[in-house]
């Protein structure tokens, strides 16, 4: 005699147990059971546990049950009758409400009068949930009319937006507070006055001493010519900053000095110092530098330029 409340027990056990497991256990972002599937078998032998005791305490009932004298039995079956009809009587009635239609016995007062082949039609009214969604839809229409069309209220278009707007501030603010996490492979140009100053002052401060301070160049090469030794860009340019020259020619490796951030904006500085005429200026040295990444309009024209520089002289 396996009762629904024995079934209900278990269940309810196991949604606690689990939610016991997803808070104790520290997952990270990820759910508890997904991380560590062991909580898989944790919670299959808490449910064998808590089956085995439903059927310990249902055997019990029935030894005791049976060790009963006929009278006790009859006024506890009695008393589980009542008990089993007081169950979700509320609920019961509540569904009832809600679902309507007439009992069997008053049928005969909706019947419509055709029949086909047998089959005949009641003529029910619409159920109360059904009706009252319906109602609601109209309240809801009512409502949305009023809030979007009459008061103008924000729609998903200007949501959108706002959100787009506020999402962009945020990335504004990330990168504003992030510049320290650039390296070889995400720095870009950077175009902000402030940040070219800043450049402009660490050059000053670390640079001018060999590439004097309108990059002219002396014991360095030249920086405001096209050729570079070690490649240009602003990848290959923070590159050098960062990791330094050849080993002899006297560029260190700044990384040790300056902040990721530092070396961004003064490579960034660097590359505006390209195409100003410095006041004694060193010789090119390197190549002159192409941008693989630059976008190439016509590949035939390309060709031709790539001919042409290819005649430029390397001296060191
Ligand atoms: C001690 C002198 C010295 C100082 C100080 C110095 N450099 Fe250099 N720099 C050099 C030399 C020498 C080279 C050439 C390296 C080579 O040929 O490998 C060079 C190369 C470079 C290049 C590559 C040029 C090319 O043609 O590829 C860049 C960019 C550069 N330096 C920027 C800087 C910046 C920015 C600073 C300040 C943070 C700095 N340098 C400080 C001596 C210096």
């Amino acid at each position: 005699m396996r009762t629904v409340a024995s079934y209900l027990r278990v269940i309810i056990f196991l949604i606690i147990a689990f939610y016991i497991m997803e808070f104790a256990v520290d997952s990270g972002e990820q759910m508890a059971i997904e991380k560590y599937p062991v909580i898989w078998a944790v919670l299959g032998i808490a449910l064998l546990f808590m089956i085995a005791i439903e059927i310990s305490i249902e055997a019990l009932k029935t030894i005791l049950y049976k060790s009963m004298k006929p009278d006790a039995q009859k006024l506890y079956d009695e008393n589980v009758a009542k008990e089993r009809e007081k169950q979700f009587a509320t609920l019961k009635a509540y569904y009832k409400k809600i679902v309507g239609g007439k009992p069997i016995e008053e049928e005969q007062e909706i019947i419509l009068d055709h029949n086909y082949d047998g089959i005949k039609e009641l003529d029910n009214d619409l159920p109360p949930w059904w009706v009252w969604g319906f109602y609601a839809t109209i309240l809801f229409a009512v409502i949305y009319m009023a809030r979007f069309h009459i008061f103008s209220g924000v729609d998903q278009a200007t949501e959108y937006e706002q959100e787009e707007a506020a999402a962009q501030l945020a990335i504004e603010e990330y990168k504003r507070t992030a510049k320290d996490l650039v390296d070889v492979n995400t720095v870009v140009v950077l175009t902000e006055a402030s940040d070219l100053k800043a450049g402009k002052a660490v050059f000053e401060l670390n640079c001018v001493a060999c590439h004097k301070s309108d990059g002219g160049g002396g014991i360095g090469p030249n920086l405001t010519d096209e050729n570079w030794i070690l490649g240009g860009g602003i990848k290959n340019v923070f590159k050098t900053i960062s990791e330094g020259g050849r080993d002899g020619k006297g560029m260190i490796a700044w990384k040790q000095n300056l902040k990721p951030a530092e070396m961004a904006q003064v490579a960034s500085y660097v590359l505006t110092l390209q195409g100003t005429t410095p006041a004694e200026p060193k010789a090119p040295e390197g190549e002159i530098w192409i941008d693989p990444d630059a976008p190439k309009e016509n590949p035939e024209e390309k060709l031709i330029e790539q001919a042409t520089d290819s005649v430029v002289v390397t001296m060191n």
